[in-house]
């Protein structure tokens, strides 16, 4: 039996995924027997607007699928092997993507892409044919080339919809209320920091002067703040100690950005949330993809927010930002091409 402790924590963790009406949705996971797959997955078994569950990997998914089925809750769990990609998709609304290999101590995200850039665009030619009209949601790192690389290999395919593709930031966006809440002593769960620009080191830009908390943290404290927002990763990494990147909080960062995706696709008004889309902002300066605040609705995006007003230290991050997301864009381009 559950101690009383872990049947609240449980009952909590079900509550955290808000839900405002009854249409469910079939998600697939991409990548589920993995560090991020597997809690994920358990995650999104307890989001009550996911009715059924797919889980796909090229080694370990039936198990996964099997172990996560037992959970008392109304959804339905599938595994599928390496082969069975297209049975895994059929009929899939949602697919999160957090298939492929993780850094080691001293690599950078950018050190993947020769392993995952494979991994993504062939799993995206599969949903472009199988599942054309879901909402692709990509965690598999270089976020700021595999999403360029899912939207050139589908609109090869003839099947492009840039309201329906995301980079997953929203780690960052986890680590910058949390990070911020230790240095300024306020409840990280009531505290909004958009991140805007890209997923790795220098083009995560934090936007603290726009929340209430933030907007006061100056000097050296602001510096390590940001530091520590941007770096955040290689803090796991590090700590991991060459046993792989963040794997926990990413799979409840990934499961709350997924269940915001839900709510949009339910109608519920109001969803916004920063995410790595196609986007217009900075698009004159050569940048395709850029993270900013994004209103979600039925058909994925609704409205892509502009960055909003900036401190002189923001924008002088934000021009550090461009001409790398431009670079790391351009390398999923080109890879496709
Ligand atoms: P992992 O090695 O633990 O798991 C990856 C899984 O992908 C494995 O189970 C593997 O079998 C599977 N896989 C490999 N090729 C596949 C394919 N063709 N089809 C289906 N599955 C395949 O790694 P992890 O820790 O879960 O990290 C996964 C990815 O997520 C990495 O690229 C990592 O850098 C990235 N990541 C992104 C963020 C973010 O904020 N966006 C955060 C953390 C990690
Ligand atoms: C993260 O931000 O934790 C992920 O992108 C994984 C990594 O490589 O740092």
């Amino acid at each position: 039996m559950l101690s009383r402790s872990a049947a609240r924590l449980l009952t909590t963790q079900t509550r955290a995924f808000s839900t405002t009406s009854t249409r469910q949705t079939k998600v697939a996971v991409l990548g589920a027997g993995g560090g991020i797959g597997q809690p994920l997955s358990l995650l999104l078994k307890i989001d009550p607007l996911v009715s059924s569950l797919s889980l796909y990997d090229i080694r370990g998914a039936p198990g996964v699928a099997a172990d996560v089925s037992h959970i008392d809750t109304d959804s339905t769990v599938k595994g599928y092997t390496a082969d069975q990609l297209d049975d895994a998709l059929d009929g899939a609304k949602v697919v999160v993507i957090p298939a492929g290999v993780p850094r080691k101590p001293g690599m950078t995200r950018d050190d993947l892409f020769n392993t995952n850039a494979s991994i993504v665009r062939d799993l995206a030619a599969s949903v472009g044919r199988v599942a054309p009209e879901a909402h692709i949601l990509v965690i598999s790192n270089p976020v700021n080339s595999t999403v360029p690389i899912v939207a050139k290999t589908l609109e090869k395919a003839g099947v492009f919809d840039p309201r329906r593709l995301f980079g997953v930031t929203s780690l960052d966006v986890v680590r910058a209320a949390r990070f911020l809440g230790e240095v300024s002593g306020n409840d990280p769960k009531n505290t909004v920091i958009p991140v805007v620009g890209g997923h790795s080191g220098a083009t995560i830009v934090p936007l603290l002067s726009q929340n209430a908390y933030g907007k006061s943290i100056s000097g050296e404290t602001y510096s390590k703040l940001v530091h520590r927002i941007q770096f955040g990763g290689d803090e796991v990494v590090k700590a991991k100690d060459g046993a792989g990147s963040a794997t926990l909080s990413m799979a409840y960062a990934g499961a709350k950005f997924a269940n915001a995706i839900l709510r949009g696709l339910n109608g519920e008004k109001g969803v916004i949330t920063p995410t790595f889309v196609k986007s217009e902002l900075f698009a004159d300066q050569g940048v395709d993809f850029f993270s900013s605040n994004v209103e979600l609705g039925k058909n994925g995006v609704e409205k892509i927010y502009p960055v909003g007003p900036l401190s002189a230290e923001e924008q002088k991050l934000l021009e550090a930002c461009l001409p790398d997301l431009k670079k790391n864009i351009e390398k999923g381009y080109a890879f496709v091409a």
